[in-house]
């Protein structure tokens, strides 16, 4: 099906409030999306596929930490200034190269902790009416077939312009986790999704689809979260709020090809670290000695 330009999705929205409760102390002052894997941290690889997958208009839904997502997509002019006297103009052009001059940055508050779907909704003025996305930043997705996941969520919600949620095949033992989907098979990676559950125990999961975190939302997805009641921990969730968006559209569900790394627990963190080192041209080479050596000294079969 053609999409023309002006159909495509600009707005991406990036909920930046969570606590993180997993890395404290390291996330007592800044957010677990400030988390560097590597030397980039998890809000920047999340802004990068949104950008490389044609986001215009990048919101993000800040907590009481908030100021270091704002400070690192700001410009920093002492410290540039400190760069060009240094005639640093490779540091200079990384520090400068946060977002792209194209690409707008709105930042909305979540005045308090009241869960996904309420940062979703904080963001409603902002969005303005428009089809948008969402990109929850510690899932962290390699792509693998050259396409971000995002980008393939995208085309997919090109094809019926109905709300598309990204889904792998989660295991059994963590289907906790998740909102977890059942499906009716439509065509390939695409299905219709008959139900939505947040974190069922396995016996009570739907099927074995989970949703990662990449989101495309027609706007009616607002009405639904304006109409869902906290849950039992308090909190508004998105999954409750899509549910309520099926009594009234349809939604799909995507099976994106991509790697994804769990970067809100601390092993799934260590995992993206260590895969991302293999991966970059300029570390490959002395990350995998870094492992061989760890393996050779007896060190990796001896710990705990
Ligand atoms: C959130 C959502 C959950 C989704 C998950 C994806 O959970 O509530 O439905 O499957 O993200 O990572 P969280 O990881 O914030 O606990």
């Amino acid at each position: 099906m053609s999409e023309s330009a002006g159909d495509h999705v600009r707005t991406v929205v990036f909920p930046v409030a969570g606590h993180g409760t997993h890395f404290l102390p390291a996330t007592k002052a800044s957010p677990k999306a400030m988390l560097p894997v590597l030397d980039k941290p998890l809000i920047q690889y999340a802004v990068e596929e949104a950008v490389a997958s044609g986001a215009e208009t990048l919101i993000f839904v800040t907590g009481r930490t908030g100021h270091a997502v704002a400070d690192h997509f700001d410009r920093a002019v002492e410290l540039e200034h400190r760069l060009q006297r240094a005639d640093r103009q490779d540091l200079l052009n990384v520090t400068r190269g946060t977002t792209p001059p194209h690409v707008r940055c709105l930042f909305v508050r979540q005045p308090r902790p009241l869960g996904l779907g309420h940062a979703v909704l904080c963001a409603r003025a902002a969005v303005a009416g428009e089809p948008f996305a969402v990109v929850l930043a510690d899932d962290l997705i390699a792509a693998t077939g050259g396409r971000p996941a995002l980008a393939q969520l995208m085309d997919a919600f090109s094809w019926n312009r109905q709300s598309v949620v990204g889904v792998q095949w989660v295991a059994d033992a963590r289907t906790t986790e998740h909102g977890m989907v059942s499906v009716r098979a439509r065509d390939g990676r695409l299905h219709n999704i008959d139900a939505i559950v947040e974190k069922p125990a396995s016996v009570d999961s739907p099927s074995n689809l989970g949703v990662i975190g990449r989101y495309v939302f027609t706007p009616a997805i607002f009405d639904a979260l304006e109409r869902t009641v906290p849950g039992a921990d308090g909190q508004i969730q998105l999954t409750d709020g899509i549910a309520r968006l099926l009594e009234t559209e349809t939604v799909y569900a995507y099976e994106y090809a991509g790697e994804r790394f769990d970067c809100g627990t601390r092993l799934g963190y260590l995992q993206a670290t260590v895969a991302y080192a293999l991966r970059r041209p300029d570390l490959r080479r002395q990350a995998r000695a870094c492992l061989d050596e760890l393996r050779a000294s007896g060190r990796l079969q001896s710990a705990g």
